[in-house]
């Protein structure tokens, strides 16, 4: 278990100059640092402004990086290059939305992954399976091949997000039993593949709330969480924040 826990939050394509300016000064007043790491994932054409906005103690992170390493021809993309360019700390790569919408598949994230690495930013790993895979009893199965592209790595500068895709904006919450079970089951999995030594960060994701976080903050192998929805609002954010800090 690790000392403090992260709140990240993930806009996905929401935000605009002058309300990312509004949230961010909100979120700069907050004074439980010491106790909390947070950090914002923004649509990647206002990640300068959040660097240039945010309190340095916080994290600016990206939502998608380029699978190609070199900068040249790949109309559109962004590279790890540049999010290190722009002060990016940490990027999420495999988000279930970029699974199902763009067929981002093990082999495209491995190079993603590596990519980051290399510029030394944090990889955020999603993982997760749908309802149909939890219902036919697939989820761990489905969870052991996304973690299977952490082979070989440090996971000292990885952190893996579980975020049951059925969870997702569904405002249906996992079970305190199956996110234990899962998170577990990561824990597990990473350490069989990886040796006994290792640590690994994991946070859940999936209608985190201002009602709920304080639960899901507490059961154990959660380090965290990625919050979507909720995190739109810089109070809402913040409470998710406090619940844990007491500040
Ligand atoms: P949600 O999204 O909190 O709105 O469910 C979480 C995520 O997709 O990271």
């Amino acid at each position: 278990m690790w000392q403090k826990k992260w709140i990240i939050g993930n806009w996905k394509m929401n935000g605009c100059l002058k309300d990312n300016a509004q949230f961010l000064s909100t979120l700069n007043a907050f004074d439980g640092k010491d106790n909390v790491h947070l950090g914002i994932a923004a649509p990647s054409i206002y990640l300068h402004q959040v660097r240039e906005q945010i309190n340095p103690s916080f994290w600016s992170g990206a939502q998608d990086v380029s699978r190609f390493a070199d900068v040249g021809a790949y109309t559109g993309e962004i590279s790890a290059s540049m999010l290190r360019d722009c002060g990016v700390h940490f990027c999420l790569i495999g988000h279930s939305e970029r699974r199902q919408y763009f067929a981002e598949d093990e082999n495209i994230l491995h190079l993603k992954i590596h990519h980051l690495l290399q510029e030394n930013i944090v990889p955020i790993l999603c993982v997760g399976e749908t309802a149909y895979e939890r219902e036919n009893g697939q989820e761990k199965t489905v969870v052991k091949k996304q973690l299977s592209i952490l082979q070989g790595l440090d996971t000292n500068k990885i952190c893996v997000a579980y975020e049951p895709v059925w969870a997702i904006g569904s405002g249906q919450v996992a079970s305190v039993e199956q996110i234990e079970q899962m998170h577990t089951f990561i824990y597990q999995q990473i350490l069989s593949m990886l040796g006994e030594s290792v640590s690994i960060r994991s946070l859940y994701g999936g209608s985190v709330n201002d009602k709920n976080a304080d639960t899901i903050l507490s059961i154990p192998y959660v380090d965290g969480a990625l919050v979507g929805g909720a995190s739109l609002k810089a109070d809402t954010f913040l409470y998710i924040a406090r619940t844990i800090t007491g500040y």
